[in-house]
This record gives C-alpha cells, structure tokens and sequence, in this order.
C-alpha cells in the first residue's frame, strides 16, 4: 500500500459480512488519544454511554445526555480511521417513538461523522430499528443485560437464565428481523450466547456472554485497570495503569515536596550562551 493511500473505514456491511468469520475486536473509547490506539487494533470503536459513570463519575448510564454522546463522539471522530465508528443513544433519546429516535440518531450522526448508532433493547425496540434501518440509519442492537435499564432489573444481574432465556433469544431475532447489523449481548449465560449466535444471522458481540460470540466488547477503562467504581466478573484487566498512574502521582508530589522536580533539565536557561530551547 502507498503511504497516500486513502484508509477507508469498515462499514455496517463489511462487519454484517464478518458473521461466522475471524472474531470482531470492539472496545469503547471516548477520547481522541485513546481513539488513535484503539482504533489500530480493533474493527468497532463504540462511544459508550458508559461514558457516564467512567469518565464523568455519574451512578449509572441514566444522566448521559444527548449533548455529552455527540461531544465524545466528536473527540473520538478524530482519532478513528480504520474502525467503525459507532455511538450510543442515551437514555430518553430513542424510547418515545421511531420518528424521536430518527431525529436524535441523525442528528448523532451528522454531528459526529459516526457511521451506526447502539440501541438498547429486543421486542420493544423492534420497530424503531426497522424505521432507522430503512431510512438509512445502521444499527447496532443490545440485549440481554441493558444498563439503561437497570432500575427494572433491580441491579446489574445475569439476565435470561432459566425460562428467561427464550425472551432474550425472541429479542435477539426480533432485533436480527428488524435490520440491526449486530447485536450485543451483554451478562447472559454462555449457553444461551452460543444459541443465539447459531440462531441469528448478524454478528453477536459478547460482554460476559461466550467465547462463541462473532466478536467481543469490553470498556477500555475497564481493561486497562482505569476505572474502580466496580469490577464485573466479565471484565478480565490486560493492565493496571490505574495502579501505574497512582505511582507516578505520588512520585511526582513527592519530587515536588523535596524540591527535586523540576531539575536542570525541565528549566530553562536565560539564553545569553546561545541556547534556544
Ligand atoms: O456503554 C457501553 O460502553 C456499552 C458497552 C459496554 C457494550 O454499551
């Protein structure tokens, strides 16, 4: 490849086309710095709203605004080139009817240069997803598990275990019907993860749900050991920079205590020997 040839983003149909094929790599980012790294690594970068509790210290996804998922959206924009971009729709942006949820997915859209919106829930949302899907919006499905829905689940528990699970895979192929391109499948147990993703003819993303799944979705803060609030069993830590940060804050008001920072060589000279820095 030249070095001036054009990177071109995967779409919704090239990630449609990854179904039963190599393994889907997909994290969340919210910022440009941590777009550009992950972004050479995965196929989707999702702009979560677990931007809420993770970088604003809100309790839940509840309080994640509209405004605050275009905002990092835009930031992420910036630091995505090969990857599909996709962005959360929030809580009360897309529930009411599927003409509110067009408008707010489009405006996402247009405001971000995101290619797909995420949308949580099955039945319910079935018509919504049609209506976007045939006027140009793809979307992303999420089941299962739905944050924004945690007051109903009454907590962060494992959904479709036992006589749930029918639901969860009526949801999964009434998301499938309606047009999504893929669907996450967030906390569900892992038999029932494989039977949906034998089931469906869209790419499954798994969080907590099975090694089976087309392709997996974890929080970036979550795996690189940044975000402490709380530790789902799903979440496997690749690093601990929170623990690498915490060390280098206290070397650093330790240096600044003992007046060894800033050294020599973080000062600068008055310039009369012809230095310039
Ligand atoms: O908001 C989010 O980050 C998500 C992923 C965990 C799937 O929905």
């Amino acid at each position: 490849m030249s070095a001036n040839a054009r990177i071109t983003a995967l779409t919704p149909p090239d990630i449609l086309a990854r179904k039963g094929g190599d393994p889907l790599v997909c994290l969340t980012a919210y910022t440009t710095p941590l777009a550009r790294l992950v972004d050479r690594h995965c196929d989707i970068v999702l702009v979560g709203d677990s931007v809420g509790m993770v970088l604003h210290g809100l309790p839940s996804t509840l309080g994640v605004s509209l405004d605050m998922m275009i905002m990092h959206g835009q930031a992420v924009r910036r630091g995505v080139e090969r990857a599909l971009l996709v962005v959360d729709m929030p809580f009360g942006s897309y529930e009411e009817t599927p003409e509110q949820a067009f408008r707010n997915a489009a405006r996402i859209m247009a405001e971000t240069g995101c290619a797909a919106v995420k949308l949580e829930g099955g039945e319910t949302m079935e018509k919504t997803i049609r209506f976007l899907t045939r006027h140009g919006i793809p979307v992303m499905a999420h089941i299962g598990l739905t944050p924004q829905a945690v007051n109903s689940f009454g907590g962060y528990k494992v959904q479709g275990r036992g006589d749930e699970a029918f639901h969860i895979l009526r949801d999964a192929e009434a998301v499938a019907d309606a047009g999504a391109f893929s669907v996450v499948l967030e906390k569900v147990p892992a038999t029932l993860a494989d039977r949906i993703t034998e089931t469906v003819a869209i790419p499954t993303i798994g969080i907590g749900a099975s090694r089976a799944c087309d392709g997996q979705i974890l929080v970036v803060d979550d795996m690189l050991g940044m975000f402490d609030a709380f530790r789902p069993k799903f979440v496997k830590r690749f690093a601990e920079l929170g623990e690498a940060a915490d060390a280098a804050i206290a070397a650093y008001a330790q240096e600044v205590r003992s007046r060894k920072f800033p050294s020599d060589a973080h000062v600068f000279t008055d310039g009369r020997k012809g230095k310039t820095e």
